[in-house]
């Protein structure tokens, strides 16, 4: 039997992109799922088919109103924490008070988990956590090391500190009172289901609708390594079974892309002909990010199974089947910043 056959588990966040694959992961491992979300970006339609085939328990609730962490850990041997006020570069940039309110809702989830008797706990924390004075100079050929946070710290927006903060608290957590737990630090996901607020949905966007100009927020110089949803899933369940004392591990890619070439990359895939126009007033987030995957390899036996290239193949074969561009155009501006 496997390790996650009857598994009791809780996944916050569960309606949204990342969560609701891995929600689809753990049912189909055999676990006994409860996704919590307070549907503020996640959606129900992620979730939809296992709904009607009631295969999960579905509470939607916000995880900051009293008691509801409590209630939505009682009876877990798991919790996968991925609810988080979150969005692509442009949301978190913009609205860092809400990203702020992170801190709240991860220290309720957390005590409630450990007070519950929870026997361990999944992090979805991110690249945010890295110092942002290492990642100025895209010529530089740099892979972040887990080891790279550390004092002095330096995390990227209040995002970025609430995710460090989250991390440093689940250690003290293991420190303190055996409770068992670890921290995946996903690099820029993408695949089916993410939002457009994310640089490579955004693109996708942009020519789907045949923006033209093509607006690159940044100088498309800037370095990213994306990673397919089904790595991130992966390497996520493998933590759960495998670390037990709070260690942080990259779950990313080491493909160096630069912005602008993943937006070529796009418009030939579409056949779309237009004018790329990089905009270097947009958020941009760091120039050179990029992670070393080494850890990952080493403690979870995980390495990224699908390149960039085929990732991207699917994800626009996905937008294409599934959106409307009479929708997308009409929205499209909100749909870049917002959650
Ligand atoms: N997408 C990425 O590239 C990326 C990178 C690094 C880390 N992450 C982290 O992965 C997780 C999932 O991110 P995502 O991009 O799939 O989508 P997301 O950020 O939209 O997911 C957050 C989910 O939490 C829910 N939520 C927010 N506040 C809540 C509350 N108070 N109570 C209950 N539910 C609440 C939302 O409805 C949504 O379903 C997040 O924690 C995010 O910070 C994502």
């Amino acid at each position: 039997m496997g390790y996650w056959q009857g598994k009791r588990a809780l996944v916050t966040g569960g309606c949204s992109f990342i969560g609701s694959h891995l929600v689809d992961a753990l049912v189909a491992r055999g676990a006994s799922v409860r996704i919590a979300d307070d549907l503020s970006s996640g959606t129900r339609a992620n979730v939809q088919r296992l709904l009607d085939r009631k295969a999960v328990e579905f509470l939607e609730v916000d995880l900051l109103s009293p008691g509801a962490a409590e209630g939505a850990v009682d009876g877990m041997e798991h919790v996968f924490h991925l609810a988080a006020n979150h969005g692509g570069r442009g949301y978190i940039d913009l609205h860092q008070a809400a990203c702020a309110t992170n801190l709240a809702l991860d220290g309720l989830v957390i005590r409630a988990a450990h007070r519950g008797g929870v026997e361990k706990f999944t992090y979805a924390s991110s690249g945010c956590v890295y110092p942002e004075h290492l990642q100025h100079d895209p010529s530089h050929v740099l892979y972040l090391t887990e080891d790279l946070v550390q004092p002095p710290y330096a995390a990227d927006n209040l995002y970025g500190w609430a995710k460090l903060m989250c991390e440093l608290t689940l250690q003290a957590y293991h420190r303190d009172y055996g409770f068992k737990c670890a921290s995946l630090r996903y690099f820029t996901a993408y695949g089916e289901r993410c939002l457009e607020n994310h640089a490579v949905i955004a693109m996708i966007a942009r020519a789907f609708v045949k923006q033209d100009p093509f607006i690159v927020w940044g100088t498309g110089e800037q370095i990213r390594n994306w990673t397919y949803v089904s790595d991130i899933v992966e390497g996520t369940i493998r933590a759960a079974e495998r670390i037990d004392d709070g260690t942080a591990v990259n779950l990313g890619t080491m493909e160096r892309t630069r912005v602008i070439d993943a937006a070529q990359m796009i418009l030939d895939r579409t056949s779309v002909k237009a004018r790329l126009q990089p905009d270097p007033t947009k958020p941009t987030g760091p120039y050179n990010r990029v992670c070393d995957n080494s850890l990952g390899k080493r403690l979870l036996g995980w390495e990224p199974q699908v390149s960039f290239s085929d990732g991207l193949d699917r994800t626009i074969r996905w937008y294409y089947d599934t959106k409307n561009a009479t929708t997308v155009k009409a929205d499209f501006e909100r749909l870049l910043t917002e959650r």
